[in-house]
């Protein structure tokens, strides 16, 4: 039987952080077997807002493709591929743009929220607005059926749907009207208890060495009430039970719950636990990024295998969309 197709992307700005491992990748390695996945890095996508700034996006590119393998995505199982590689999606981004009102654009929020967000920088450009139309080629070009996405992804999946239905009922029923595929994840907090994000400076990077995720968590803040080690605590109030919840045993939890109420354990006994097992956690994704960041040669063929795999399958589309469009 057929498996039914999953895509999904990231975009290459910045570093990939544990959030992203525990909130997204992770999901992503685990739809391998059940689904024909295609996973890429979207390095166009960086530009719409980093276009100021080029010269980091190769750096990420690499970043997000070396934590994508280490992670456990398997390229004999996902096709993995760089979008700037298959010129097939900046096609189709541009025949959808030729029927994309500019209305419905304006009006996703985000593209506001963004604008707002980000003071510092020109975004009101024909490449950011056309942000979800870019997206919408992505996925649609491969007519995949499931987005494994974040809630904050929803309205781009909306308008996706909106752009393929207005396809398909312009031409004739091609693009499968795409669906979130959302999955319930622990959610992590940063070094400071807010949402870990590399906008707030309070990440775990997962390039990050062992002697830097043991010191971030070493000075991570915690129940601000306990000041001396005689102070009695509120483990729901320190960020690094938040942490212990993921990374812990439910007897590691309760034991050094139980030690911060009862001032049994100092924050430092805490924090050693939560670093034992981040570092258990860890250590399959550092034995793969090391061996991949000194073989740059291999990760290059990964890239090179997905994206040729990845083309032939948009050109199939691309041929019925050109056929279509009066351009064969
Ligand atoms: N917008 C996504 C992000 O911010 C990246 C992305 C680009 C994407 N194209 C996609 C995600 C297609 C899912 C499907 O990371």
């Amino acid at each position: 039987m057929k498996r039914e197709r999953v895509l999904s992307g990231m975009q290459a700005s910045g570093k990939l952080h544990l959030g992203n491992l525990v909130g997204a990748l992770k999901n992503w390695v685990s739809l391998q077997d059940a689904y024909d996945c295609f996973y890429f890095v979207a390095d166009w996508h960086a530009l719409t807002t980093g276009y100021a700034n080029p010269s980091s996006i190769k750096e990420s590119t690499t970043d997000l493709l070396i934590n994508f393998i280490a992670a456990g995505l398997d390229p004999d199982k996902s096709t993995i591929f760089i979008q700037s590689m298959v010129p097939q999606h900046a096609e189709l981004h541009l025949l959808l743009s030729m029927i994309t009102p500019v209305g419905w654009l304006e009006r996703v929020p985000t593209y506001k929220e963004k604008q707002e967000q980000l003071q510092d920088r020109d975004l009101s450009t024909y490449g950011f607005l056309g942000y979800p139309v870019l997206q919408t080629a992505d996925i649609v070009i491969y007519r995949a059926k499931y987005v494994p996405v974040g809630v904050d992804q929803l309205p781009h999946l909306e308008i996706s749907r909106e752009i393929a239905r207005r396809f398909n009922y312009l031409y004739r029923e091609v693009f499968p009207e795409p669906e979130g595929l959302l999955t319930e994840f622990p959610k992590v907090v940063g070094l400071d208890g807010r949402k870990m994000s590399k906008s707030y400076d309070n990440a775990i990077y997962l390039s990050d060495t062992p002697e830097v995720v043991e010191q971030k968590i070493r000075t991570m803040m915690t129940d601000p009430a306990r000041k001396r080690r005689t102070d009695k605590g509120d483990p729901e109030l320190s960020p690094v039970y938040q942490l212990h919840k993921i990374f812990s045993s439910k007897e590691e939890q309760e034991e050094v719950a139980q030690g911060c109420r009862t001032a049994g354990i100092g924050c430092i006994d805490c924090k050693k636990v939560l670093i034992r097992n981040v570092f258990h956690y860890l250590a399959p994704l550092w034995e793969k990024r090391n061996e991949l960041v000194s073989n740059p040669k291999m990760l290059f063929d990964i890239a090179r295998k997905g994206s040729e795999k990845a083309k032939a399958e948009t050109e199939e589309t691309m041929k019925i969309v050109r056929e279509i469009m009066g351009l064969s």
